[in-house]
This record gives C-alpha cells, structure tokens and sequence, in this order.
C-alpha cells in the first residue's frame, strides 16, 4: 500500500502544481461547491494510477485543486462506495492519497436519511459522531508509518471545527441540527424498521459512505470535519418512496448553503 500511494502522490505531483492544505470530499449531489474553487487544475479518476473509478450517476470522478476561501484545497468530485463492489481499502485509497499530498484537514459532505424526529427534509447536519455499520477499513496488516494498529476514535469528529461550522452557520442565519451518522452498505435504503432501529441504536442519520474515509483519515490523525444534507426522512409517519435521482435534488437546493459555510471555514482555518 506505501508504494500505491507513493505512485500515484508522485503522479499528481507531475501534473499539479498546486499544494494543498483542505482536502473535500462531495457527495452525492453535493459537486456544485466545486463552482467556487478558483485556478482550478482538474485531473480525472480514469488518468490517475491506483485510483478506482466512480461508476454512480451525479458522482462524476474528479480531483479539482485550487483556491476556496483563500485556501488551497483539493475535492474529490465523486467518491467510492462499498456498495458498487470496491473493498474498504479501495474505497479509503483516496484519503491516504490526499494526506500524502499534504492536507492538514479533510473536510466530508453526503446526504442521508434523517431518522431523527425533529428534523425536516433539506436540513443540514453536522457529524459530531458516528456508528459504522460498515466493515472497518482498517481490517488487515497495519502499516505503522500510517497510522496505530488500535486508533483512538473518541474525537473523530474536531470540536473545533464544529464550532466554528456553527458561528458561521449562526451568523448567516442557517439552520444547523448536529448529531450521529450511522455508515451502512446501501445500496438498498432501509426498510421501517431499519430505520426506527438506527434510531433506537442512537443515529440522527443514516447513509452509505463517509465512516471509511473517516475512519482513515482518524488513523493518520487528520482532523475532520463532516456535514450531512438531509435528503429523506426516516421518521415514523413522515417515511416516503426515496429514489437516487431525489437524493440528489434536494441535495442540489441544500449545497448552496453547505458551501457557504464550508467556503467561509476555510478562511478561519
Ligand atoms: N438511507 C441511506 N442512505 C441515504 C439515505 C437514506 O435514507 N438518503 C440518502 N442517502
């Protein structure tokens, strides 16, 4: 693994000229933010070594550097996930990537389905938690210059960076809710009872990404900030048929204010 990530930080040096210090992965629906970035240098998944290729609509598979907010930062257009037949190694491999490359911070964003009760379609939440239901990338031989075999995980989330998400978000008038992502598979959404049972297990969300990159980018100890669209409820009473293609509409309406709040971040870095 040391050397896949050597290759290909080594390939993206050749081509990129930019360092950068954020790196932002974008979820479904969630690409637009990448509008903002200026001076943009853009290398696609399918012409960098090692890296898998993205194969769900509205994820388009890009690496955009440039300026946000001041900063130098890197996004990920486009993300793996378990459920389209990547191992966790694959579906972390970027993340190792990006911190080779130098970030100081990674930034997340998805959409998920609220299963807590008080909050409404189109909400944004910030991650101050998680439950994997996921396999845990970490499995298998640990490589210490990474990282410890037996990582901390009771902050994965930075406070800091939490709080400064909510000043920004208080002072632009947006409605933030914060709580627990829970990380399943997918691909299916979840049935009632799934649902209730991830609310009961103590989850404010529920989507199919997310926990593996930050699990990994918590073993190499990059702080993490994570903020989640809420694109589908499900709450007792309020739970409808949830298709891809709305997941990513809402998410469409919602990301104006998640990049703001994002882009303003950037510069209290
Ligand atoms: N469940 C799982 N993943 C999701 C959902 C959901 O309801 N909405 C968006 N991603």
């Amino acid at each position: 693994m040391l050397e896949k990530i050597k290759e290909t930080t080594t390939f993206i040096q050749s081509k990129i000229t930019i360092s950068p210090e954020v790196g932002i992965i974008l979820g479904t629906g969630l690409g637009g933010l990448v509008r903002d970035i200026k001076n943009q240098q853009v290398l696609e998944y399918k012409t960098i070594p090692n890296f898998p290729l993205s194969t769900v609509d509205g994820h388009s598979g890009k690496l955009i550097f440039g300026e946000l907010g001041g900063k130098m930062v890197v996004a990920m257009q486009g993300r793996f996930h378990f459920y389209e037949g990547y191992d966790m190694k694959q579906v972390t491999f970027p993340v190792r990537v990006l911190k080779s490359l130098g970030i100081k911070f990674l930034f997340v964003s998805n959409a998920s389905g609220g299963v807590n009760p008080n909050f409404e379609i189109g909400d944004l939440m910030i991650i101050n938690d998680h439950i994997n239901l996921l396999p845990n990338p970490l499995i298998g031989l640990n490589i210490p210059e990474l990282g410890a075999r037996f990582p901390d995980m009771s902050d994965a989330y930075d406070i800091s960076l939490i709080a400064l998400a909510k000043k920004i978000a208080k002072k632009n008038n947006i409605k933030v809710q914060e709580g627990c992502y829970v990380g399943t598979t997918g691909p299916t959404f979840e049935t009632p009872k799934e649902y209730q049972y991830f609310r009961v297990i103590g989850g404010d969300t529920v989507g199919m990404s997310t926990t593996p990159e930050v699990i990994v980018a918590r073993h190499m100890k990059l702080p993490v900030f994570a903020i989640s669209i809420i694109t589908d409820l499900g709450v007792p009473g309020k739970i409808q048929v949830v298709t891809h293609e709305e997941v990513q509409e809402i998410g469409k309406h919602a990301e104006k204010k998640m990049t703001l709040i994002m882009e303003e971040m950037m510069q209290g870095l």
